[in-house]
């Protein structure tokens, strides 16, 4: 191995989780590049990045210096050419196979030490299909981050058989000693154990809507005041993206052929008529500019 820190991150894709990743990078102190594939998206994820860290600072958690110090670790492109100094590279791009595959193999490409590591924060592809994607699968793994990411301390890192010996140590280590997160370990199995648990629950709480069981704003206060959940079930999906969740449970119900996988009939439709959740400004609920949510 030629070089061990790791002290140069690139993210790929600035959607709420790149972002959330690039800016807990930036806060940590360690200089990230973050690639968008189009000039307005790159604005778009810079502002998201910005917008957070004046956040931080209006709610007292950095001090201006802080966050001036931050921005100035950040760096942003369209050319994922500009990677190949990095020592970790995080893809956090739409959960689409093909595009995700067509990234590694560029990464691979591109990402010159052959000690750096290549990560994938999916929640549903297989990681061996990205690390075939590459020449050299010794340095892929999976780096699952949790929305939001600058709140929420836990990583779920996803090895493969070919991943080399001390890969994950060395992903172990920065996720938590330089980000503060606290890390487990999972099979490389869709969903891995968070969404493998979360996202059926997700499911039966839209199929009690579907159904009439129970109306949104009551299904999610009783999973707030009755199991202390900080958010209901439906508030977390419009959170997450319904788009994400459909993506993910088809992924989950190819892998396992089960049920409790399969997308609802009303997630469907929400998805095809653009309801996708909070990004999208509806979902269960309606979004006003402050975020708060008004059940539809
Ligand atoms: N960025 C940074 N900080 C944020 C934030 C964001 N996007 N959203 C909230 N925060 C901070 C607030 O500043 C506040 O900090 P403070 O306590 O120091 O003042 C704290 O989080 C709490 O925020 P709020 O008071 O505004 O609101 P809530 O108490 O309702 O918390 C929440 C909001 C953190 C989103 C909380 O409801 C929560 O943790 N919900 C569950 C989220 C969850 O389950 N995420 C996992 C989704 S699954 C996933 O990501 C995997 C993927 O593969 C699908």
């Amino acid at each position: 191995m030629t070089s061990q820190k790791i002290s140069r991150v690139g993210v790929v894709g600035a959607g709420q989780m790149g972002a959330g990743i690039a800016e807990v990078c930036a806060r940590a102190q360690v200089d990230v590049l973050v690639h968008e594939a189009t000039r307005d998206r790159l604005a778009a994820g810079r502002s998201r990045i910005l917008g957070s860290l004046d956040r931080g600072v209006s709610s007292g958690k950095l001090t201006e210096r802080e966050r001036d110090q931050a921005t100035a670790r950040l760096r942003f492109t369209c050319d994922l050419g500009d990677f190949a100094d990095r020592d970790l590279v995080v893809e956090s791009v739409v959960e689409d196979e093909a595009v995700k595959v067509e990234i590694f193999t560029r990464l691979d490409e591109v990402v010159a030490d052959p000690a750096a590591i290549l990560a994938s924060n999916t929640s549903s592809i297989p990681i061996r299909t990205l690390g075939a994607a590459t020449r050299d699968p010794a340095r892929v793994i999976g780096l699952h981050f949790f929305n939001p990411v600058p709140v929420l301390p836990l990583v779920e890192l996803v090895t493969i058989p070919e991943t080399a010996p001390g890969v994950a140590a060395r992903a172990e280590s920065f996720a938590h000693d330089v980000l503060g997160k606290q890390v487990i370990y999972s099979a490389d199995r869709s969903g891995f154990v968070v969404n493998a648990l979360l996202v059926p629950y997700l499911l039966s709480a839209i199929r009690m809507v579907e159904s009439g069981f129970a109306t949104v704003e009551d299904v999610d206060k009783a999973m707030v005041l009755g199991c202390a959940h900080p958010m209901g079930p439906l508030k977390l999906a419009d959170m997450v993206g319904l788009d994400t969740i459909k993506v993910i449970a088809e992924r989950m119900n190819e892998e396992f052929g089960e049920s409790l996988y399969a997308p609802p009939a009303l997630l469907t439709q929400m998805v095809e008529s653009g309801r996708l959740g909070k990004k999208a400004g509806r979902g269960f609920y309606e979004y006003e500019r402050n975020g708060a949510g008004k059940a539809v």
